[in-house]
C-alpha cells in the first residue's frame, strides 16, 4: 500500500521513485477529455482578479514557491512575491490592492503558515491552499484548494511533495495565462510528460548517483551548492535536503554571490556542486566553478543536456526551462540520501526533526 516501504530500505528512497508517477498522476487530475486544463472556475476568476500573488510557506515548500513565482511571472505576466511564513506572520510588507495568498503546504498543519491565513482571513484576502492533505487545517480554512496528489509523503525530508507542488504550480501558472488571453507557447501539459520521463530516467541512475555522493561526501564536512536563475533555487533545495538527513553543513548560493563573501571558505577539497540547466546563464555558472576551482574545491556539474560538458559528472534529459526544477532536483535527493545511508544517519527520521511543525 501507499503507507509501506515495501523492498525499499527507506520511505525517501521510495518516495523519490514515485516522483514520475505522482506528475503523471496530476496530468491526470488536472485534464479535461479535451486534455485541456481543468480547474475548478472559483481558483481561476480569483487568481484572474489578483494583482499580485503573495506566496506563503516554509522550507522546502518555500522553495517550491520560489520556482512557482518564476513560472507565474514568466507564463503569466502577473507580479508575485514568495515569503517565508515565520517572517510574514511579523513582519508583513506592503500589499497590493486586490492580493490572492496561496499557502504551499505538504502537511496544510505548517504553524508559521497557519498563523499568515488567519490574519489573511481577518483582512478578507482571498486565500488557496496548495497542499497533499486536502482535510488539512490551512485546506479547510482557505477559501481554495488545490490538491498535489503526491501521495502520503512520509519520510520527514520532503520529496515527491516539492515535484508535485512545482507541478501544480506550473499548471495553474499555464490556465492563468489562459485566462489572461496572454498568448504563452508554454504547454504545461506537454512540457510536464516529458519531465516526468526524465524524472524516471535518473531514477533509473541510483548507482551513478552513489558514486558521486561517494566521491564527494562521504569523507566531507561542508558542501556547497550553486546555481542561477532557476537553478539557484534548487540548489538551495539540494543543500536543505543533504544538511536535513546527513547534517553535513550545506549552502546552495547564488554563482554570482559567492565573490562577495563565501568564497572565503573554500579551501582543498571542498565539494561544490554546481547547477547549469539555463543556458542563458551557462557561462556564468561555469565561470563562477572556475573561481573556486582555483581557490581548491572539488567540483561537481549536474547540467543539462545542451548546455553539457564532456566532463560533467551528471546530465540530465532535455526539457523546458521552466520545467528544470521538477528534474534537476532528483539526482540531488538521491547524493543526499546516498551520503547520508553511508554516513550511518537516520535518513526518513533525521535528528531534531518533525514531518510536520505544528508550533510556531
Ligand atoms: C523538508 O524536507 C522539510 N522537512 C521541511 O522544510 C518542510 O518542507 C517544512 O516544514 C514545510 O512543511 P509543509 O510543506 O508540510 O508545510
Amino acid at each position: 500500500s501507499d503507507t509501506e516501504k515495501g523492498t525499499y530500505a527507506h520511505y525517501m528512497l521510495k518516495e523519490i521513485d514515485e516522483q514520475p508517477l505522482v506528475i503523471r498522476n496530476i496530468l491526470q487530475k488536472y485534464q479535461d477529455e479535451a486534455n485541456e486544463i481543468k480547474l475548478p472556475n472559483d481558483i481561476r476568476t480569483s487568481f484572474h482578479a489578483a494583482d499580485r500573488v503573495y506566496i506563503i510557506a516554509a522550507g522546502t515548500s518555500y522553495h517550491a514557491g520560489l520556482v512557482g513565482k518564476e513560472l507565474m511571472e514568466k507564463v503569466v505576466g502577473k507580479p508575485v512575491e514568495v515569503h517565508i511564513a515565520s517572517e510574514f506572520l511579523y513582519n508583513q510588507p506592503l500589499l497590493s490592492p486586490n492580493p490572492l495568498f496561496i499557502f504551499i503546504s505538504q502537511s496544510g498543519e505548517t504553524a508559521d503558515c497557519r498563523g499568515v491565513l488567519v490574519n489573511v482571513k481577518e483582512a478578507g484576502h482571498p486565500s488557496l491552499t496548495i497542499t497533499n492533505v486536502p482535510g488539512s487545517t490551512l485546506s479547510r480554512e482557505a477559501d481554495h484548494t488545490l490538491h498535489t496528489y503526491a501521495g502520503p509523503e512520509i519520510a520527514v525530508a520532503s520529496t515527491k511533495a516539492y515535484t508535485a507542488q512545482m507541478a501544480v504550480l506550473a499548471i495553474l501558472a499555464m490556465d492563468g495565462a489562459h485566462a489572461a488571453g496572454s498568448d504563452t507557447d508554454f504547454d504545461a501539459l506537454h512540457e510536464l510528460s516529458i519531465a516526468a520521463n526524465a524524472m524516471e530516467t535518473l531514477c533509473d541512475a541510483k548507482d551513478d548517483m552513489e558514486q558521486i555522493a561517494r566521491d564527494y561526501l562521504f569523507e566531507t564536512r561542508n558542501a556547497f551548492f550553486i546555481g542561477r536563475s532557476f537553478d539557484y533555487h534548487v540548489v538551495q533545495e539540494g543543500a536543505l535536503k543533504l544538511k536535513e538527513i546527513s547534517y553535513i553543513q550545506a549552502e546552495g548560493f547564488a554563482g554570482g554571490e559567492l565573490k562577495h563573501g563565501t568564497i572565503a571558505l573554500i579551501e582543498e577539497g571542498t565539494p561544490v556542486i554546481a547547477l547549469s540547466t539555463q543556458e542563458n546563464v551557462d557561462l556564468n555558472i561555469r565561470g563562477n566553478l572556475q573561481e573556486v576551482v582555483a581557490r581548491g574545491a572539488n567540483p561537481c556539474v549536474v547540467s543539462m543536456d545542451g548546455c553539457h560538458r564532456a566532463d560533467d559528472q551528471v546530465v540530465i534529459p532535455l526539457v523546458h526551462a521552466y520545467l528544470t526544477p521538477l528534474v534537476a532536483v532528483v539526482p540531488l535527493q538521491l547524493i543526499s540520501y546516498y551520503a547520508a545511508l553511508h554516513r550511518g544517519c537516520d535518513v526518513d527520521k533525521p535528528r531534531n526533526l518533525a514531518k510536520s511543525v505544528t508550533v510556531e
